[in-house]
């Protein structure tokens, strides 16, 4: 990758979306009013705007290794905070991957370092599942399962914040676990059912 062909790229960019609309970055530039977090993973293959078919402000984006939310993760905790308290998303969105490098990763016996905490909330996961998923003898098949798993837990973990809580309350926010199938390029919800969820959750994990 030439990175000078990148700022030509740009270029071509502002001079393609001035020719459609000359005030499209004044308008950009006022402020953002997204009404989707979207978590993904970082992975170089899985676009967040391009796969939702969406514009710049329609979502406000977060991305790390196998889309996670571990509680003590100060990252993805601002980033929930911040897109619940203050944009006042209406819908969080979970998106994992099939194929996922990080999730693969936590399944194989070895020493990764600094990864090795992070992976383990991914193994947590599977500990959590081991009798669905131990049943799943195809190995593809069974990895495919743990990137749904890990999307609904994941989606548990966003339950969990009392942030989401209290507009899950107060406005009915809602949260949606998805996968993009790097195969076919489709989107596939997993059509968590939050209400169940949130009865279960909320017995032991109920903030306020
Ligand atoms: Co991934």
């Amino acid at each position: 990758m030439d990175i000078k062909k990148i700022f030509e790229n740009n270029h071509t960019w502002v001079k393609d979306k001035l020719n459609q609309d000359p005030d499209y970055f004044k308008n950009l530039s006022k402020g953002q009013n997204p009404d989707i977090l979207y978590i993904g993973c970082s992975d170089s293959r899985v676009t967040a705007e391009e796969l939702m078919g969406i514009s710049a402000g329609e979502a406000f984006v977060h991305r790390n290794i196998a889309n996670m939310v571990p509680n003590t993760d100060l990252s993805s905790m601002s980033v929930i905070d911040y897109a619940v308290v203050h944009l006042k998303v209406q819908h969080i969105v979970v998106c994992g991957h099939y194929y996922c490098g990080g999730v693969k990763a936590a399944m194989q016996s070895q020493d990764l370092g600094i990864l090795n905490p992070w992976l383990r909330n991914i193994r947590d996961v599977y500990r959590t599942h081991k009798d669905e998923l131990n049943l799943i003898e195809d190995e593809d098949s069974r990895y495919k399962r743990l990137v749904e798993l890990n999307v609904q837990e994941q989606c548990i973990n966003v339950i969990k914040t009392a942030e989401v809580q209290r507009a899950y309350r107060e406005r009915g926010i809602t949260i949606h676990g998805w996968v993009f199938d790097i195969h076919t390029g489709k989107l596939i919800d997993l059509k968590i059912d939050l209400s169940k969820i949130m009865a279960n959750v909320m017995e032991i994990y109920h903030l306020d």
